[in-house]
């Protein structure tokens, strides 16, 4: 028994999850970044917690010219440093020899033939029976030739006994409607749709999930969420840091096709959605699609009066100096590229009619945080005349008439990171002869009940062997969410040809490092007597 984990907890956990059955995994672009910081970690803890067979291989496959004892040792490397592993040397003897390495190029045919022979010799060598999953870590640009390769080397169609074949993509994917669908026709043309794994690392974080839990196993909240109870929805998804020397890949792609298209509308999504009829695959992602599908559609000239785009600054956010965004290595001089986005989205149905989700998320700002909190309409009545708690605004000086207007209104927040939980803001009475009214928090705290969740890769990579697809995005999601994506850009696009056409250049709103965003996306709640909850925490 390797230190450290002791026989109950992997009993426990082998007791929550099913065990994977043996296969062989590819992991292409295997020397880059993703692989190492959580791939890698990923599978080390799965293999940690008995959850893989022995008979589980991880071959990687990159340009680098490395051995397997090289690709070894900067995987142990990488371990070692990484702050959400928990490093033991038992433990890692035991991962290392799982561990395989192939170089190749992802747009020769040459390379695959090669990794064609690899695959066969370890299949055979270490009785692995033949399921293959394919994992693409790559640079997007290179998804298609990889695909091509894989299905032209013969590396799709099951052998030696294998039960499937599958393979996960890594976001993004695509860059907008056209070119989503156009890899999607290719994917497909290769694979089979229940072969594709789409991954979005939000939906295998823990909390992620719990939403569905919390909305759908709880028999209290169902009936009070719409329209008639619920006031407005805010998601926020905020990070602290800058684009930290990824200037290059983000410049390409900007706040709202790096987090927008992909983690805030599956959050919007699962907040949102019907009941689905069971937890599997088909009948989740039918409901996620129906929500999508229900997003109001905005016309270009529209979009600047529900989108709000900006760029950070320098300053300093969460007590580290950051950097201006154009300062950043790989950034263009006159980068109009949007390192923040705040969007009021309507959802046209039954359950959401009028009621606003206003969305955001942007890099630099005071802290991570990533939050969807519901407000709940004030109370029908007013029956007590004082209060302390204004609408989320503790009340300093001597106790105002009240107004049912100024009355706080109960909101629930789901916090998906960091100190993981559930609060429910309700008012109460302050102790003392007269009824002061003041804000109260019914808390649930995830550390305090369940220790840390594990990681969301871990969870992903176990549902892909397992060949459970309800935490990944099917065809027609990711079209639907890039369309809404796209008719965005569309208004974008539009904004800054009239500024060329009339006043100059389009000149993008600016926050410094470390603040809430620009002003103006405090305006966009401020219009309707909105603000935004997190920032006044
Ligand atoms: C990734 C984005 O998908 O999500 C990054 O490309 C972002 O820009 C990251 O930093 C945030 O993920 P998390 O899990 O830290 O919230």
């Amino acid at each position: 028994m390797s230190e450290g984990i002791v026989l109950e907890e992997i009993l426990d956990i082998q007791e929550q999850f099913q065990v994977s059955p043996p296969a062989l995994m590819v992991i292409f672009g295997a020397s880059g970044d993703l692989a190492n910081r959580k791939l890698l970690p990923a599978l080390y803890k799965l293999a940690q917690q008995r959850l893989l067979p022995p008979n589980f291989v991880i071959l990687g496959y990159a340009r680098s010219p490395l051995d397997d004892a090289e690709f070894r040792s900067r995987a142990r490397s990488s371990m070692v440093t990484n702050s959400e592993v928990e490093f033991q040397s038992g433990a890692w003897d035991a991962f290392a020899p799982r561990l395989y390495y192939i170089s190749g190029g992802y747009d020769e045919f040459e390379g695959f033939e090669r990794l064609r022979e690899k695959i066969s010799s370890l299949e055979e060598q270490l009785s692995v029976g033949g399921n293959r999953l394919y994992y693409l870590s790559t640079p997007p640009s290179v998804y298609e030739p990889i695909i091509s390769y894989l299905g032209a080397a013969g590396l799709v169609e099951h052998e030696s006994g294998g039960e499937w074949t599958r393979v996960v993509i890594e976001k993004p994917f695509g860059s907008d409607l056209a070119s989503a669908h156009k890899l999607n026709d290719h994917v497909l043309s290769v694979f089979d749709e229940d072969q594709v794994y789409r991954i979005d690392h939000y939906l295998g974080k823990e909390t992620v999930q719990n939403v569905l839990v919390f909305r759908f196993a709880n028999g209290i909240f169902e009936p009070i969420w719409n329209r008639n109870y619920v006031d407005n929805v805010q998601i926020t998804v905020a990070e602290s840091i800058g684009v930290e020397g990824r200037g290059g890949y983000y410049e390409k792609s900007g706040a709202l096709r790096d987090m927008v298209q992909n983690h805030l509308l599956q959050l919007v999504a699962l907040t949102a959605m019907e009941p689905p009829i069971a937890f599997e695959a088909k009948a989740v992602r039918d409901q996620k699609v129906n929500l999508l599908q229900a997003i109001r559609p905005l016309q270009p000239d529209e979009v600047p009066d529900y989108v709000v785009r900006a760029q950070y600054s320098a300053g300093t956010a969460a007590t580290r100096p950051v950097p201006a965004y154009l300062e950043e290595e790989g950034v263009a001089p006159d980068s109009t590229t949007e390192t923040y986005v705040a969007w009021r989205v309507e959802i046209d149905n039954w359950r959401w009619q009028g009621v606003p989700f206003y969305l955001r998320t942007g890099k630099a700002l005071p802290r991570k945080a990533t939050e969807i909190s519901v407000t709940f309409r004030r109370a029908p009545h007013l029956l007590f005349d004082s209060t302390d708690g204004l609408d989320g605004v503790p009340f300093m000086g001597p106790h105002p008439a009240m107004s049912r207007e100024s009355l706080s209104r109960n909101v629930l927040t789901m916090r998906i990171q960091p100190d993981e939980g559930i609060t429910l803001k309700t008012l109460a009475k302050r102790p003392g002869p007269s009824v002061n009214l003041t804000p109260v928090n019914l808390e649930f705290t995830y550390g305090h009940s369940f220790g840390d969740p594990p990681d969301a890769y871990q969870r992903l990579l176990l549902d892909v062997v397992l060949g459970d697809s309800t935490l990944f995005t099917r065809r027609d999601e990711v079209e639907i969410a890039w369309q809404r994506i796209t008719q965005v850009l569309e208004g974008w696009h539009m904004q800054e040809s009239l500024a060329a056409n009339g006043s100059g250049p389009y000149r993008l709103p600016n926050y410094p490092a470390g603040t809430w965003g620009p002003s103006e996306s405090g305006d966009l709640l401020a219009r309707e007597g909105q603000h935004w909850i997190v920032d006044r925490e």
